[in-house]
């Protein structure tokens, strides 16, 4: 199959529409990655997406709406509090996993009786959604186990062939998927950290990190978010994360150097290594990593020393990526 790239303008979000309509798969931009979209409704359709992915199918999608009265039509039981804040972070990177209803196929939940709901903050998609009139499943457009993909390059590289249209609507600018919350007594707890912070969560209630946030899934407990799980965020090469201050990082990585090792560092400059900088902003760490993952492997990279974000404000969603990229090797100077 040929996989046609086009800029967002009235005829390819027309297409777009169409095809998610007909029951296809199309990648689209949102403010976080770019998402593999179909009709969450279908079966066939979202077929397509765990099938284009390589996706374990225990591992549910988020389903993406653009009116927040869809809610209510896709869930049930709904508490108050997601409606303060639908109305405070939507359009925006937040997902809330509440109980579905029977429209939703069980192959969308991952055989759960929940579903993760967002809309997403980006005009274009929002478009397709209102478009094609269905509320749409899309997991991050990447190769499972791979980076997720922030530019519409990104997405070609891993789906080309396998899907008919990708939207290119530029550069994401969050740079990190959504955060995904559930329900609790008196508030939420955060199963994956993302852009909207718990800083920002608190304010409206009390939040409990879920512990697979900052630890590994071991097969005795059962996460309530599957995709912990798995490995995740890998590009081909090995990488390490190394929580150190900068005289130490810049040490351990020059004892570790050679040609096809490289190091992601905050600051600008690392004289005597291959270096990418993600600077140390934590907004600015979000928006560049997972490019700099996928550029390290396409510079024939095959090691790559990450010097390790905080675990605050945004820096926590970046952290909680980067230890499972590392297949939880973290090396503590
Ligand atoms: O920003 C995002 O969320 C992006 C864009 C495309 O919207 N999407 C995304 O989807 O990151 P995905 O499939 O790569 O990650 C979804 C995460 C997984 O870790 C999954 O286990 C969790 O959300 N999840 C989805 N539905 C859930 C549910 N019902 N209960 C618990 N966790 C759920
Ligand atoms: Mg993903």
């Amino acid at each position: 199959m040929e996989t046609l790239i086009m800029k967002p303008s009235d005829n390819s979000i027309e297409l777009a529409a169409k095809l998610l309509r007909q029951g296809e798969v199309v990648a689209v931009p949102t403010e976080t990655v770019y998402g593999l979209a179909a009709n969450a409704l279908s079966t066939d359709a979202v077929n397509k997406i765990y099938k284009a992915k390589g996706r374990p199918s225990d591992n549910p999608l988020i389903v993406h709406i653009a009116e927040a009265s869809m809610m209510e039509k896709l869930c049930c039981d709904i508490p108050k509090l997601a409606y303060v804040l639908a109305e405070k972070f939507w359009p925006g990177s937040l997902t809330m996993v509440l109980n579905k209803r029977k429209l939703i196929p069980d192959i969308t939940s991952g055989g759960l009786d929940t579903v993760g709901v967002r809309m997403p903050d980006n005009e274009h998609t929002l478009d397709i959604i209102k478009k094609a009139g269905i509320p749409l499943a899309a997991p991050s457009a990447n190769l499972s186990g791979m980076p997720s993909p922030t530019a519409a390059v990104h997405v070609f590289d891993d789906m080309k062939g396998k899907i008919p249209l990708i939207i290119d609507g530029g550069r994401c600018r969050v740079g990190v998927e959504s955060t995904v919350i559930s329900f609790i007594e008196n508030g939420v707890s955060i199963l994956r950290p993302g852009a909207v912070t718990a800083e920002m969560l608190s304010d409206f209630c009390d939040v409990k990190i879920d512990d697979f946030v900052l630890n590994q899934a071991n097969s005795g407990v059962k996460p309530i978010s599957p995709g912990v799980k798995y490995k995740h965020y890998s590009p081909n090469a090995k990488v390490f994360l190394v929580e150190a201050d900068d005289f130490h990082f810049k040490n351990y990585v020059l004892k570790h150097n050679g040609e096809k090792v490289c190091a992601i560092i905050k600051q600008e400059n690392l004289d005597g290594i291959n270096f990418y900088s993600y600077g140390d902003d934590d907004k600015q760490q979000a928006a560049k990593i997972f490019a700099l993952l996928r550029l390290a492997d396409k510079d024939g990279m095959e090691k790559i020393y990450i010097h390790a974000p905080k675990k605050d404000g945004m820096a926590l969603a970046v952290y909680n990526r980067l230890i499972r990229a590392a297949g939880f090797d973290i090396i503590k100077l």
